[in-house]
């Protein structure tokens, strides 16, 4: 139901019929790993069937029963001896290998995906990771070349993504999200859940320290009580020890994914959960990294539209969505077909 309502409020804003979407895909169930190829190089020089091979070889693993695979991320090629290639085209050599970076997703979660669209009647071109694309809208190359963490900080959980080198070479999710918090203020103020959602975005802060004396809110009560006039301080100190919690949390998951020293970009917060005021100051401190707010970049048409955290997944999956239409019609080749391509890139890229 709430997928074919969000159908018609899409097709209504952008003014064209929707029949195929990319879907993300979100959750605990999402795993990943870094894995290994390696190759003869056909002709002595790398041709681009001899990259398409290795990458295969690469993700030739045996996967746990009941999973499959999402994405496999190229990091960098080796060509004999050298390695971090990062082009490996046109060199000569033997030996090709190919680090990768696996992203897998359970089978029955994504086929409920699938169920989902198609009974609204929508095709699904491809499933993509919510948290690739919320990199892929609020990172700059820049930023994934230096090393930065970026964390999708969603309902029901965290997904983080880590870049080094200009490719993914960690993603992890932590089972824990905006909604946790709504719960605990809904209990620590003894407040209805809905209006609990209402005052963490309202009067929320991560950082009872940034909050100043005196601060007043007013809160409703359960059960026909009056509502009572709390200090702003009192909320912030049922917030901060869980959101101190989670960035702790996820802390410990940069730190155990041995690339710390090498987030020479920080860390990059989005998702709606990141909307919390005081979010990133707790943020640094805790990380001992500078940390922004990830909002889409690069964007135009709707860019004002769209400049929230909060939208950054749905900004992502689009990006994907006009790569692969591009790289699409690219193969169909010819120079008549570069034209075309270029003007489905610009009619795409003013979506936006
Ligand atoms: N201003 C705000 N302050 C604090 N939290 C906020 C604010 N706005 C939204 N949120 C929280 O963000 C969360 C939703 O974020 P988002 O829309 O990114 O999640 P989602 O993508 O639907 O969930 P998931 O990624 O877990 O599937 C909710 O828990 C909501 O309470
Ligand atoms: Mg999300």
């Amino acid at each position: 139901m709430l997928f074919g309502r969000a159908l018609e409020d899409a097709e209504l804003m952008a003014g064209v019929d929707i029949d195929k979407v990319w879907a993300g895909v979100a959750g605990s169930h999402i795993t990943s790993f870094n894995s290994k190829g390696m190759v003869a190089i056909k002709n002595h020089e790398v041709q681009k069937d001899d990259m398409r091979r290795v990458i295969e070889a690469a993700q030739a693993v045996a996967l746990p029963e009941g999973r499959q695979i999402l994405h496999v991320l190229p990091q960098n090629f080796a060509v004999d001896s050298q390695d971090g290639i990062r082009d490996p085209l046109g060199m000569s050599g033997v030996r090709l290998e190919a680090g990768v970076h696996v992203i897998t997703g359970n089978i029955m979660s994504l086929q409920n995906i699938s169920k989902c669209a198609q009974r609204s009647g929508l095709h699904i071109s491809g499933l993509i990771s919510e948290a690739l694309a919320s990199a892929e809208s609020t990172l700059s190359q820049d930023e994934k070349d230096l090393g930065v963490a970026v964390i999708d900080m969603g309902g029901g959980t965290c997904d983080m993504v880590i870049y080094v080198g200009g490719a993914v070479v960690h993603t992890a999710v932590l089972p824990i999200g905006g909604a946790h918090l709504t719960h605990d203020i809904s209990v620590g103020l003894r407040t209805p859940a809905s209006e609990a959602e209402e005052i963490k975005r309202k009067y929320g802060c991560a950082m009872a320290s940034l909050v100043q004396a005196g601060e007043t809110i007013e809160v409703p009560s359960v059960g026909g009580r009056n509502p009572r006039t709390l200090s702003r301080l009192t909320l912030a100190e049922v917030i901060e020890p869980r959101i101190e919690e989670t960035i702790h949390l996820l802390n410990n998951e940069i730190s155990k994914s041995g690339y710390k020293d090498l987030l020479g970009s920080g860390v990059v917060l989005t998702g709606g959960g990141s909307l919390l005021s005081g979010i990133p100051e707790l943020g640094e401190f805790i990380f001992e990294m500078p940390v922004r707010r990830g909002i889409p970049i690069n964007t135009t048409g709707l860019k004002e539209v769209v400049q929230s955290p909060a939208l950054a997944t749905a900004v992502g999956l689009l990006k994907f969505g006009a790569a692969n239409q591009a790289r699409a019609i690219e193969k169909a080749s010819g120079s008549f077909v570069n034209i075309i391509k270029n003007k489905v890139a610009n009619f795409l890229d003013g979506a936006f």
